[in-house]
């Protein structure tokens, strides 16, 4: 297969290219990505050199460079690009409907045009809006956003839907719970807090804690998606899930009784606005049509990634003094320039 994605160099984009290349190897793999401050070409430091990969700095909402970049008949565009933080679109919301609904919009005239055989677009379960105690959340549930970042989340998803509908255009469209692992950028709450833990630094918890979300081992997520773009039924939606939603500080108190730091690390802050209570994916359509279920157990996930954070201080403090922006974008560039040469502003 030959396969287009978009926002590579972040957290789900980058264990997805990881893994691809890791299983297919010398499948070709083009990553498309802005480099936001999300971006970070060093997720892809294990796959930089090898043959069939390749890397494209640019915008999802830049039509010529997407016509350019976006091979005639490519087998399928894996659409992760987009401003993914809830609490940065309550702090202003116009860079998520410029990357999350238009960009989707100008990605999905190109996949036309380029006769792209299949689109995989990854959503998120917050389209659905908080969950009642017991309710779960179905595929043909309404969505009902409620951040900023849910409603263009939940735009971007019409989009796809009414480009199926009036084009006939073959789309696979994922709902993932919180996805945690390696490589996540230290804003949202796991990496965040695991970094504190790690440094003995406070945690923040927003109101009471006992908002409820899915967690999902990144690598789960990946196989879901991998096995959906083979192997889903064109035009249907999948929801992916750990399918055992805990309370913020159930996790936290795991969390740091897996580092050994007190729970006085814990402390109350003042809630994110509008915060939704609970989130609850309901996975038992993608169970049923292809025997998926996640296997890394939460306890084991949290372990694991623990030590990745604790082994990869060096990733973190780039991140953290904001380093990776330069240092592992040359260290990169260098690297792939020695593998292709000649083509100005493609690597
Ligand atoms: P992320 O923030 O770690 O990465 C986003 C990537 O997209 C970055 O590399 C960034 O540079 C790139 N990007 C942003 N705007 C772009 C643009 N205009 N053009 C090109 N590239 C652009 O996000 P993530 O956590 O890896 O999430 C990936 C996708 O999965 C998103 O669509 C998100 O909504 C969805 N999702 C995430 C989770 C989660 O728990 N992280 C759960 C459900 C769904
Ligand atoms: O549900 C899927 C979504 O999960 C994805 O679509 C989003 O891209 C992803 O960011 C994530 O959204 P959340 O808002 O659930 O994730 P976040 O890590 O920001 O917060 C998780 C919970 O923890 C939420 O209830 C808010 C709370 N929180 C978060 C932070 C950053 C805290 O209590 N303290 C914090 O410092």
């Amino acid at each position: 297969m030959r396969i287009f994605v978009t926002g590579g160099a972040g957290f789900i984009g980058s264990q997805f290219i990881r893994d691809w290349v890791t299983r297919f190897p010398g499948s070709p793999v083009i990553n498309f990505d802005k480099l936001t401050y999300a971006g970070n070409l060093a997720n892809l430091a294990p796959v930089a050199g090898e043959p069939g990969y390749s890397f494209l700095e640019g915008d999802v909402c830049d039509k010529d460079a997407l016509l350019e970049a976006i091979p005639e008949n490519a087998d399928a565009i894996v659409h992760f690009a987009a401003e993914s933080h809830v609490d940065r679109s309550i702090a202003g919301a116009a860079e998520f409907v410029r990357s999350n609904v238009m960009g989707t919009q100008v990605l999905l005239d190109v996949a036309r045009e380029r006769k792209v055989k299949r689109f995989l677009h990854i959503s998120t379960d917050e389209v659905g809006g908080t969950m009642d105690p017991q309710e779960w959340f179905k595929e043909d549930g309404k969505l009902d956003p409620r951040s900023p970042y849910a409603a263009s989340k939940a735009a971007a998803e019409h989009l796809v839907r009414a480009a199926g509908a009036t084009f006939g255009l073959d789309y696979i469209i994922t709902r993932t719970g919180n996805n945690y692992g390696p490589y996540q950028f230290p804003e949202k709450l796991l990496p965040l807090a695991i970094c504190n833990a790690l440094e003995g630094q406070r945690i923040p918890v927003y109101g009471d804690g006992m908002q409820i979300r899915d967690w999902v081992h990144v690598s789960d997520n990946v196989r879901a998606l991998m096995l959906l773009l083979r192997h889903g039924r064109a035009g249907q939606t999948y929801h992916i899930g750990g399918g055992v939603p805990r309370t913020n500080l159930e996790v936290l108190a795991m969390l740091l009784s897996l580092v050994g730091q007190p729970q006085s690390l814990l402390v109350r802050v003042a809630d994110r606005l509008g915060h939704d209570r609970r989130y609850a994916v309901d996975i038992s359509k993608i169970s049923a049509e292809f025997n998926w279920a996640p296997r890394i157990p939460f306890a084991q996930g949290l372990r694991e990634t623990i030590q990745w954070y604790q082994e990869n201080q060096a990733w973190v403090n780039a991140v953290r003094s904001g380093e990776y922006r330069t240092y592992y974008q040359r260290q990169y560039s260098q690297l792939q320039q020695a593998k292709h040469t000649g083509s100005a502003g493609v690597i």
